[in-house]
């Protein structure tokens, strides 16, 4: 029942979601940004698997095992080191305290820190190309709108966190500029078009398939 319930909400196009402690995410499971990767390292598409790694996103895990992460965890009188205890976990890993039904697909390296599905779901569901290259259907199979909902990164970054800063707060639009990384203006809603042809060309002149590392249907 409860389920049915989440359905329609989610039909009717109402954002549910809080900072990955989603009702709407159903029954979607996790796949890691290995994944995503094999698509979203592409030049062509923006490269956004790069911008990410560059990152501190990227980094989170790492940075609870640095001098800084030790004192606060000290001055918070925690019984285990910051990079094990769920105080810190919690905003610094993807998807942490989730049940294991939501990683039946893969489980998650905590290394890979807060990683593409901490903002844009759990991707098994959407991470075909031709789900992917339609809004609508991305959004039906569980995709998440960081781009428009501010809650999915308050529900981290917010005073919880040990090194919030009230003056400061959280600027939502000035956070997204910061790490930006948009599917270029010519390529976007069009991609699978013009890697086809760009397929077709490199066929034509005898150059080789280079798409062996994309795994699309499975
Ligand atoms: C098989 C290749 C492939 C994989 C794997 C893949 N993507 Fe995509 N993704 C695409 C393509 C193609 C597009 C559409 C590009 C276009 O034409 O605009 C896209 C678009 C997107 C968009 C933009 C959607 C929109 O409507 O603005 C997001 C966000 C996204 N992908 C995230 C992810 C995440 C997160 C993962 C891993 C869970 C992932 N992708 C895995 C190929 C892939
Ligand atoms: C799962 C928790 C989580 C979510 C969700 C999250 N963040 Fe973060 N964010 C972090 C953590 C942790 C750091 C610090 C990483 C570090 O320094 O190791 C961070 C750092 C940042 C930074 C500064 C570092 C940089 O990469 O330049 C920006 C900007 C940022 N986040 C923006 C956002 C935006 C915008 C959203 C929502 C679209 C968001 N975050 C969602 C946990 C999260
Ligand atoms: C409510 C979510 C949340 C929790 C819980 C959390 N963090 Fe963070 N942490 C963040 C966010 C978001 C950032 C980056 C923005 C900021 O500084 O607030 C961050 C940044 C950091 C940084 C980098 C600070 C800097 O100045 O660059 C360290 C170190 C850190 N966290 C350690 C910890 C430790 C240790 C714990 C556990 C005691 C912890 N965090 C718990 C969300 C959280
Ligand atoms: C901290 C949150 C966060 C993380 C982590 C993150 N993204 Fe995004 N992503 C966003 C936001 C915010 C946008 C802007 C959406 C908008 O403007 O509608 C975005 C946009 C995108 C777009 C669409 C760009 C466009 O032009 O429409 C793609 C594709 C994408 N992300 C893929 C990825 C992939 C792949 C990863 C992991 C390697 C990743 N993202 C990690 C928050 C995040």
């Amino acid at each position: 029942m409860r389920r049915a319930l989440i359905g329609i909400v989610a039909a009717m196009g109402i954002g549910l979601i809080a900072g990955g402690a989603s009702a709407a995410e159903g029954d979607h499971t996790y796949v890691g940004v290995k994944k995503c990767r094999t698509c979203h390292k592409k030049e062509l598409i923006g490269n956004q698997y790069g911008a990410w790694k560059e990152a501190k996103h990227s980094k989170a895990f790492e940075t609870l095992k640095g001098d800084e992460a030790v004192k606060i965890a000290k001055e918070k009188g925690l019984s285990k080191p910051p990079h094990e205890a769920e105080e810190c976990l919690k905003c610094h890993v993807t998807a942490y305290g989730k049940p294991a039904s939501a990683f039946a697909k893969a489980p998650l390296k905590a290394a890979d820190g807060v990683q593409c599905e901490s903002c844009h779901g759990p991707g098994n569901d959407y991470k075909k190309k031709k789900t992917m290259s339609d809004r609508e259907k991305s959004m039906a199979a569980g995709m998440w709108e960081p781009g428009k909902d501010e809650k999915i990164c308050t529900g981290c970054h917010n005073d919880e966190s040990p090194s919030w800063d009230p003056a400061e707060g959280f600027d939502y639009e000035a956070a997204k500029e910061e790490i930006a990384h948009a599917i270029p203006e010519d390529v976007k809603g069009k991609y699978i078009e013009i890697e086809k042809k760009l397929k077709a060309e490199k066929k034509a002149s005898g150059g080789a398939d280079d798409e062996e590392d994309e795994e699309d249907e499975d």
